[in-house]
């Protein structure tokens, strides 16, 4: 739910006290105003407050969200959410986590978006453009309508990912899908039907597997974990009360 916002105050009436009244008592108390919305849920009017996002506008109007919602702060990519405003001709979209309500504003829901996944095993796969051709021949079929980067709650630019899969530039690929929540809202405007975040999701895949630099840190780290060099330490942490805990990972040494 949105946090409700700072009380509205009216003025208070300066009035004269009468001599009956104590100086010390008590000014009546003014109800704080809030602003209110009225937003359309599947076609049934209902007044929100102005600053709730569209989760805290549902769940404020009574409904209960038992499906679609994760972290509730814009990370998991759960709360894909499609709406459109009054005299506007647009389909709008959003994460209904982080999104305000407008005045106005309808809302529907969508039936789940059938994100088509490629099954593959990762280890017989060829890092090259061949690769996604096979996998997601779709990709080749965008016709640079940009209308995915217009979608994309995370600003990411969704049409240069696709057009680098299109190359079999998997650096490129992986790099400009990397921060994809994979709410899908790229997928479900795109006209040639392509489901953008699993075309990201491979080419993270095979940069990571074949063609990103090896580390040496990571091989050694690899080996104390295995030799059980932590296990007194994560043992002492697993029991750690809360509070400690919270201070040992705020004191943690941060690479620069
Ligand atoms: S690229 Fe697509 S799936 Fe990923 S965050 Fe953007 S809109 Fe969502
Ligand atoms: S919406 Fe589809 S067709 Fe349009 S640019 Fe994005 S990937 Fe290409
Ligand atoms: S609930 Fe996780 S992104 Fe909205």
């Amino acid at each position: 739910m949105a946090t409700k916002k700072a009380a509205k105050k009216t003025p208070k009436k300066q009035t004269k006290p009468k001599a009956k009244v104590k100086p010390k008592a008590k000014a009546k108390k003014v109800k704080p105003e809030e602003k209110m919305f009225t937003i359309f849920i599947m076609g049934k009017a209902h007044k929100v407050p102005a600053d709730a996002t569209i989760m805290g506008a549902i769940e404020y109007a009574g409904y209960l969200i038992k499906r679609g919602a994760g972290c509730r702060e814009g990370f998991c990519g759960a709360c894909a959410t499609v709406y459109r405003l009054p005299g506007d001709y647009k389909i709008y979209t959003g994460l209904a986590c982080t999104t305000l309500v407008e005045d106005g504003m309808w809302l529907t829901q969508l039936p789940v978006i059938p994100g088509q996944r490629a099954i593959y095993d990762l280890d017989k796969l060829v890092p090259n453009v061949a690769t996604i051709q096979k996998l997601y021949p779709e990709v080749f079929r965008c016709v640079a309508c940009n209308t995915c980067t217009k979608a994309c709650p995370q600003d990411l630019e969704v049409m240069d990912y696709i057009q680098a899969a299109k190359r079999g530039d998997l650096e490129q690929l992986m790099d400009l899908s990397f921060d994809c929540i994979c709410c899908g809202l790229c997928a479900i405007r795109c006209p040639a039907e392509i489901v953008q975040y699993n075309v990201g999701l491979l080419g993270k895949r095979l940069y990571g597997k074949y063609l990103s630099k090896k580390s040496p840190e990571l091989k050694k780290r690899l080996k104390e974990v295995k030799s059980k060099k932590f296990d007194k330490e994560y043992k002492e942490m697993m029991t750690m009360k809360k509070d400690k805990l919270k201070k040992k990972y705020y004191a943690r040494d941060l690479e620069s």
